[in-house]
């Protein structure tokens, strides 16, 4: 199948376009910034194609032929008042994504939000529902939503950034330490997506996909730190302190950790459904997967600072 794919250059991405490729299926991504050198062009049969993706006009030229779309843009932290970043990527980027669809006639969507979408006061969150709610009223479009909890796998941004932490702080403080997540796996993620893709039993339903514990955000990280075998103290902040420190990092370039983004903490990241086993997935934990990838990057980091120590 020819599939266009929209949002597919970072980490969930790269591992869908792995599977769909080796599959079989001819993908096109398209990009706001394509770069020969990008790890998505040098994927076997994916051709990476920079493109205005706020334009409907330009994706439905795109779209045009597909057997399926992907729409899985999304960002984490946003600028602009009242949460603009997040509705533009979330939401109106999803509406040209529908309206696309419709003139260029292909009627497979397969959307990406997230675990909690609608739900809170965080901007992130209300523009993944908001989207939800403009796929779920597109009748004439066969839409499969996809909302996953925190994805954990090769190249992740949660292990592997609390990782990249731990390895130089002894000491660790924690806000939102009480913060429940049920960290899923990216292989069953991809998994559910391509079992959907053709199969009309998906159609018009939503998949929430968490893995198989829940646990708090504080005992993730002390895992993370075990698991790299190192000794932590890690300080659970209490909640005026974990909103004073959140207030501050969203000064901070990059935005360590955005008020946002401590607003989405507020709300379990947890769900008590088996969305998995209508794929006949069992999802996988994080101690069968983890470990593997953070050795080669802990391996990867020491070699790093033996490279710059300076030479007698
Ligand atoms: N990773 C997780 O733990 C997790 C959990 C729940 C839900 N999700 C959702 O899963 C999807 C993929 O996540 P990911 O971890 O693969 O994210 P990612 O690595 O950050 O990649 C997100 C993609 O969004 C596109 N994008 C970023 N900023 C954009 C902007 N301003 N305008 C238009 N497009 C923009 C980028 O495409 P280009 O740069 O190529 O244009 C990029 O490839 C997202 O929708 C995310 O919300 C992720």
């Amino acid at each position: 199948m020819r599939i266009v794919l929209v949002g597919a250059s970072g980490f969930l991405g790269k591992h869908l376009l792995q599977a769909l490729t080796h599959d079989g299926h001819q993908c096109v991504v398209l990009t706001r910034c394509a770069s020969h050198r990008s790890t998505t062009a040098m994927i076997p049969g994916v051709e990476l194609v920079q493109a205005d993706v706020f334009n409907a006009g330009v994706l439905a030229e795109k779209f045009a032929g597909a057997g399926a779309v992907v729409s899985m843009a999304g960002v984490l932290n946003a600028s602009g008042r009242g949460g603009q970043g997040f509705y533009r990527v979330h939401t109106e980027l999803v509406e040209h994504i529908i309206k696309a669809c419709q003139a260029s006639g292909v009627i497979r969507l397969l959307h990406v939000s997230a675990l909690n979408a609608g739900k809170g006061s965080s901007h992130y969150l209300r523009s993944k529902g908001d989207a939800e709610l403009r796929l779920n009223a597109a009748h004439d479009l066969n839409v499969t939503i996809f909302q996953p909890s925190v994805i954990f796998g090769k190249g992740d941004e949660f292990f592997n950034r609390f990782a990249g932490m731990l390895a130089v702080a002894p000491v660790m403080p924690l806000a939102c330490p009480k913060a429940r997540l049920q960290p899923v796996y990216v292989g069953d993620v991809v998994t559910a997506m391509l079992s959907a893709l053709e199969d009309p039993l998906t159609w018009g339903k939503s998949y929430e996909l968490a893995g198989p514990q829940d646990f708090t955000l504080k005992e993730l990280v002390q895992w993370t730190a075990k698991a790299m075998g190192l000794h932590r103290w890690i300080i659970g902040l209490p909640k005026p302190l974990s909103a004073m420190m959140a207030a501050v990092m969203n000064l901070v370039p990059g935005k360590p950790l955005s008020w946002d983004n401590y607003q989405s903490l507020q709300t379990d990241n947890t769900s008590d459904r088996n969305d998995f086993a209508c794929f006949g997935i069992e999802p996988r934990a994080i101690d069968t997967v983890v470990p593997d990838y953070l050795a080669g990057s802990l391996h990867q980091r020491r070699l790093q600072t033996f490279r710059q120590k300076p030479r007698p």
